[in-house]
Protein backbone atom coordinates (compact mmCIF):
# COMPACT_ATOMS: atom_id res chain seq x y z
CA UNK A 1 0.00 0.00 0.00
CA UNK A 2 1.91 3.12 -1.15
CA UNK A 3 1.55 6.59 0.51
CA UNK A 4 -1.23 9.13 -1.05
CA UNK A 5 0.15 12.57 -0.70
CA UNK A 6 -0.82 15.65 -1.79
CA UNK A 7 1.05 18.44 -1.85
CA UNK A 8 1.03 22.23 -2.32
CA UNK A 9 4.56 24.21 -3.35
CA UNK A 10 3.51 27.85 -3.05
CA UNK A 11 6.70 29.17 -5.22
CA UNK A 12 7.69 32.59 -4.28
CA UNK A 13 3.85 33.47 -3.30
CA UNK A 14 1.96 34.17 -0.36
CA UNK A 15 1.21 35.99 2.93
CA UNK A 16 1.40 35.36 6.36
CA UNK A 17 -2.15 35.50 6.53
CA UNK A 18 -2.95 32.97 3.46
CA UNK A 19 -0.35 30.53 6.01
CA UNK A 20 -2.56 31.12 8.80
CA UNK A 21 -5.63 30.88 6.77
CA UNK A 22 -4.57 27.70 5.26
CA UNK A 23 -3.52 26.00 8.47
CA UNK A 24 -6.47 26.78 10.24
CA UNK A 25 -8.55 25.19 7.13
CA UNK A 26 -6.71 22.25 7.21
CA UNK A 27 -6.69 22.09 10.95
CA UNK A 28 -10.88 22.63 11.07
CA UNK A 29 -11.54 20.04 7.65
CA UNK A 30 -11.72 16.53 8.23
CA UNK A 31 -9.66 14.81 5.08
CA UNK A 32 -9.33 11.41 4.17
CA UNK A 33 -7.11 10.15 7.00
CA UNK A 34 -5.19 7.99 4.46
CA UNK A 35 -3.71 11.34 2.53
CA UNK A 36 -1.00 12.79 3.94
CA UNK A 37 -1.22 16.71 3.16
CA UNK A 38 2.22 18.02 2.89
CA UNK A 39 2.50 22.08 2.22
CA UNK A 40 5.73 24.11 0.67
CA UNK A 41 5.49 27.62 1.57
CA UNK A 42 8.55 30.17 0.79
CA UNK A 43 11.18 29.29 3.40
CA UNK A 44 10.09 32.37 5.50
CA UNK A 45 6.57 31.19 6.24
CA UNK A 46 7.99 27.49 7.63
CA UNK A 47 7.01 28.91 10.93
CA UNK A 48 3.56 29.12 10.30
CA UNK A 49 3.26 25.19 9.67
CA UNK A 50 5.31 23.54 11.46
CA UNK A 51 2.95 23.25 14.50
CA UNK A 52 -0.20 22.40 11.78
CA UNK A 53 -1.86 19.46 12.97
CA UNK A 54 -3.20 18.71 9.11
CA UNK A 55 -0.09 18.91 7.32
CA UNK A 56 3.39 17.81 7.30
CA UNK A 57 5.80 21.25 6.06
CA UNK A 58 8.39 21.27 3.66
CA UNK A 59 10.69 23.26 1.97
CA UNK A 60 11.40 23.86 -1.42
CA UNK A 61 15.13 24.04 -1.94
CA UNK A 62 18.26 22.97 0.10
CA UNK A 63 21.66 23.52 -0.20
CA UNK A 64 24.02 20.24 -0.70
CA UNK A 65 26.94 21.01 2.17
CA UNK A 66 26.31 21.11 5.28
CA UNK A 67 27.44 24.27 6.72
CA UNK A 68 30.02 27.48 5.09
CA UNK A 69 30.00 30.34 3.57
CA UNK A 70 27.26 30.16 0.93
CA UNK A 71 24.73 33.06 1.61
CA UNK A 72 21.54 32.65 1.66
CA UNK A 73 21.07 29.36 1.55
CA UNK A 74 19.60 26.90 4.13
CA UNK A 75 21.24 23.29 4.80
CA UNK A 76 18.93 20.25 5.26
CA UNK A 77 20.06 19.70 8.98
CA UNK A 78 18.61 23.41 9.71
CA UNK A 79 15.79 22.63 7.61
CA UNK A 80 14.81 19.44 9.70
CA UNK A 81 15.59 21.70 13.16
CA UNK A 82 13.77 23.86 11.73
CA UNK A 83 10.32 21.28 12.24
CA UNK A 84 10.33 20.13 8.00
CA UNK A 85 9.99 17.12 7.23
CA UNK A 86 9.81 16.92 3.28
CA UNK A 87 12.24 19.17 0.60
CA UNK A 88 11.44 19.40 -2.80
CA UNK A 89 14.95 18.44 -5.35
CA UNK A 90 15.03 18.73 -8.49
CA UNK A 91 12.00 20.97 -9.60
CA UNK A 92 12.18 22.08 -13.06
CA UNK A 93 12.16 25.89 -11.97
CA UNK A 94 15.37 25.18 -10.10
CA UNK A 95 17.27 23.05 -13.58
CA UNK A 96 16.08 25.66 -16.13
CA UNK A 97 15.98 28.90 -13.65
CA UNK A 98 18.96 28.44 -11.28
CA UNK A 99 20.46 25.62 -13.46
CA UNK A 100 20.57 22.52 -11.08
CA UNK A 101 21.76 19.40 -12.48
CA UNK A 102 21.68 15.63 -12.17
CA UNK A 103 24.53 15.85 -10.01
CA UNK A 104 23.50 18.70 -7.93
CA UNK A 105 19.97 17.02 -7.83
CA UNK A 106 21.76 13.49 -6.35
CA UNK A 107 24.03 15.52 -4.07
CA UNK A 108 20.76 17.58 -2.40
CA UNK A 109 18.46 14.09 -2.41
CA UNK A 110 20.99 12.29 -0.65
CA UNK A 111 21.83 15.52 2.08
CA UNK A 112 18.37 15.54 2.37
CA UNK A 113 18.01 11.35 3.46
CA UNK A 114 20.95 11.79 5.64
CA UNK A 115 19.37 14.62 7.46
CA UNK A 116 16.19 12.73 8.31
CA UNK A 117 14.54 14.58 5.07
CA UNK A 118 12.01 13.09 2.87
CA UNK A 119 13.29 14.16 -0.50
CA UNK A 120 10.21 14.77 -3.07
CA UNK A 121 12.69 14.52 -6.30
CA UNK A 122 10.85 16.03 -9.17
CA UNK A 123 11.23 14.88 -13.28
CA UNK A 124 9.80 15.72 -16.93
CA UNK A 125 10.22 16.40 -19.77
CA UNK A 126 10.28 19.61 -21.82
CA UNK A 127 7.74 20.44 -24.22
CA UNK A 128 10.56 19.40 -27.04
CA UNK A 129 11.58 16.41 -25.68
CA UNK A 130 8.08 15.14 -25.51
CA UNK A 131 7.81 16.60 -29.27
CA UNK A 132 10.97 14.78 -29.89
CA UNK A 133 9.74 11.42 -28.90
CA UNK A 134 12.27 10.42 -26.49
CA UNK A 135 11.12 11.92 -23.19
CA UNK A 136 10.70 8.65 -21.37
CA UNK A 137 14.73 7.96 -21.70
CA UNK A 138 15.03 11.61 -20.32
CA UNK A 139 13.18 11.17 -17.45
CA UNK A 140 14.49 7.58 -16.50
CA UNK A 141 17.99 9.24 -16.90
CA UNK A 142 16.45 12.24 -14.52
CA UNK A 143 15.40 9.46 -11.89
CA UNK A 144 17.87 6.82 -11.98
CA UNK A 145 21.03 9.97 -11.79
CA UNK A 146 18.87 12.02 -9.34
CA UNK A 147 18.74 8.48 -7.04
CA UNK A 148 22.20 7.14 -7.61
CA UNK A 149 23.56 8.48 -4.45
CA UNK A 150 21.18 6.65 -2.11
CA UNK A 151 21.80 2.92 -0.50
CA UNK A 152 18.44 0.04 -1.25
CA UNK A 153 17.44 0.80 2.39
CA UNK A 154 17.23 4.91 1.74
CA UNK A 155 14.99 4.70 -1.25
CA UNK A 156 11.96 4.08 1.03
CA UNK A 157 12.48 7.79 1.96
CA UNK A 158 11.97 9.14 -1.08
CA UNK A 159 8.99 10.37 -3.15
CA UNK A 160 9.07 10.92 -6.79
CA UNK A 161 6.44 14.10 -8.54
CA UNK A 162 6.38 13.66 -11.99
CA UNK A 163 6.08 17.26 -13.69
CA UNK A 164 6.05 17.79 -17.64
CA UNK A 165 7.61 20.97 -17.74
CA UNK A 166 4.88 21.91 -20.45
CA UNK A 167 2.26 21.01 -18.13
CA UNK A 168 3.86 23.51 -15.27
CA UNK A 169 1.91 26.87 -14.71
CA UNK A 170 0.44 26.77 -18.14
CA UNK A 171 -3.19 25.06 -17.40
CA UNK A 172 -2.21 22.57 -19.98
CA UNK A 173 -2.72 19.15 -17.38
CA UNK A 174 -1.47 16.05 -18.94
CA UNK A 175 -4.48 13.83 -19.58
CA UNK A 176 -4.75 10.65 -17.09
CA UNK A 177 -3.50 8.44 -20.17
CA UNK A 178 -0.58 10.44 -20.63
CA UNK A 179 0.27 11.03 -16.85
CA UNK A 180 -0.49 7.07 -15.89
CA UNK A 181 2.18 6.03 -19.01
CA UNK A 182 4.79 7.89 -18.08
CA UNK A 183 4.29 6.85 -14.22
CA UNK A 184 3.75 3.09 -14.93
CA UNK A 185 7.45 3.57 -17.06
CA UNK A 186 9.18 4.99 -14.03
CA UNK A 187 7.59 2.13 -11.76
CA UNK A 188 9.40 -0.15 -14.64
CA UNK A 189 12.46 1.60 -14.32
CA UNK A 190 12.60 1.24 -10.69
CA UNK A 191 11.83 -2.34 -11.28
CA UNK A 192 14.71 -2.66 -13.50
CA UNK A 193 17.36 -0.41 -11.41
CA UNK A 194 16.28 -1.72 -8.23
CA UNK A 195 13.81 -4.19 -7.28
CA UNK A 196 9.67 -4.93 -7.71
CA UNK A 197 9.71 -4.26 -4.03
CA UNK A 198 11.14 -0.60 -4.32
CA UNK A 199 9.09 -0.10 -7.16
CA UNK A 200 5.95 -1.03 -5.50
CA UNK A 201 6.72 1.39 -2.51
CA UNK A 202 7.21 4.37 -3.68
CA UNK A 203 4.67 6.85 -3.98
CA UNK A 204 4.99 9.36 -7.43
CA UNK A 205 2.84 12.09 -7.67
CA UNK A 206 1.74 14.10 -10.29
CA UNK A 207 2.26 17.96 -11.10
CA UNK A 208 1.36 20.14 -13.52
CA UNK A 209 -1.52 22.37 -13.20
CA UNK A 210 -3.88 20.13 -11.54
CA UNK A 211 -7.10 21.57 -10.40
CA UNK A 212 -10.34 20.99 -8.75
CA UNK A 213 -11.50 19.88 -11.75
CA UNK A 214 -8.47 17.55 -12.82
CA UNK A 215 -7.27 15.84 -9.83
CA UNK A 216 -9.96 13.00 -9.58
CA UNK A 217 -9.48 11.42 -12.56
CA UNK A 218 -5.63 12.10 -12.52
CA UNK A 219 -5.84 10.70 -8.97
CA UNK A 220 -7.82 7.47 -10.10
CA UNK A 221 -5.26 6.50 -12.40
CA UNK A 222 -3.71 2.88 -10.81
CA UNK A 223 0.45 4.46 -10.52
CA UNK A 224 -0.44 8.20 -9.71
CA UNK A 225 -0.41 8.12 -5.99
CA UNK A 226 -1.62 12.01 -5.26
CA UNK A 227 -0.27 14.70 -6.41
CA UNK A 228 2.19 18.29 -6.59
CA UNK A 229 0.00 21.18 -6.52
CA UNK A 230 1.32 24.92 -7.77
CA UNK A 231 -1.37 27.72 -8.35
CA UNK A 232 -4.29 25.59 -7.17
CA UNK A 233 -2.40 25.35 -3.73
CA UNK A 234 -2.78 28.91 -2.96
CA UNK A 235 -6.58 28.89 -2.98
CA UNK A 236 -7.63 27.55 -0.15
CA UNK A 237 -10.84 25.38 -0.75
CA UNK A 238 -9.72 24.44 -3.59
CA UNK A 239 -6.81 22.56 -1.90
CA UNK A 240 -8.79 20.93 0.27
CA UNK A 241 -11.10 19.42 -2.63
CA UNK A 242 -7.86 18.70 -4.21
CA UNK A 243 -6.47 16.62 -0.98
CA UNK A 244 -9.81 15.14 -0.72
CA UNK A 245 -9.53 13.61 -4.47
CA UNK A 246 -6.50 11.50 -3.68
CA UNK A 247 -8.62 9.21 -0.76
O1 LIG B 1 5.41 22.18 -8.01
C1 LIG B 1 4.36 22.34 -8.62
C2 LIG B 1 4.33 22.33 -10.05
O2 LIG B 1 5.35 23.08 -10.61
C3 LIG B 1 2.98 22.57 -10.67
O3 LIG B 1 2.63 23.92 -10.69
O4 LIG B 1 0.19 23.48 -10.53
O5 LIG B 1 1.04 25.78 -10.97
O6 LIG B 1 1.20 23.99 -12.71
P1 LIG B 1 1.18 24.31 -11.26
Amino acid sequence: MRKLIVAGNWKMNGTRQLAADMVHALKETSLPTDVSVVVFPPSILVGSFVDCSGCKTGIQNINSEPSGAYTGELSASMVKEAGCSYVLVGHSERRSLFGEQDDLVAAKVKAAVGNGLMPVLCVGETLEQREAGDYLAVIKSQVVLGLSRLSIAELEKVTLAYEPVWAIGTGRTATPEQAQNVHASVREVLAEEYSRKVADEMSILYGGSVNAKSAGALFAQPDIDGGLVGGASLKVNEFLTICSAAA
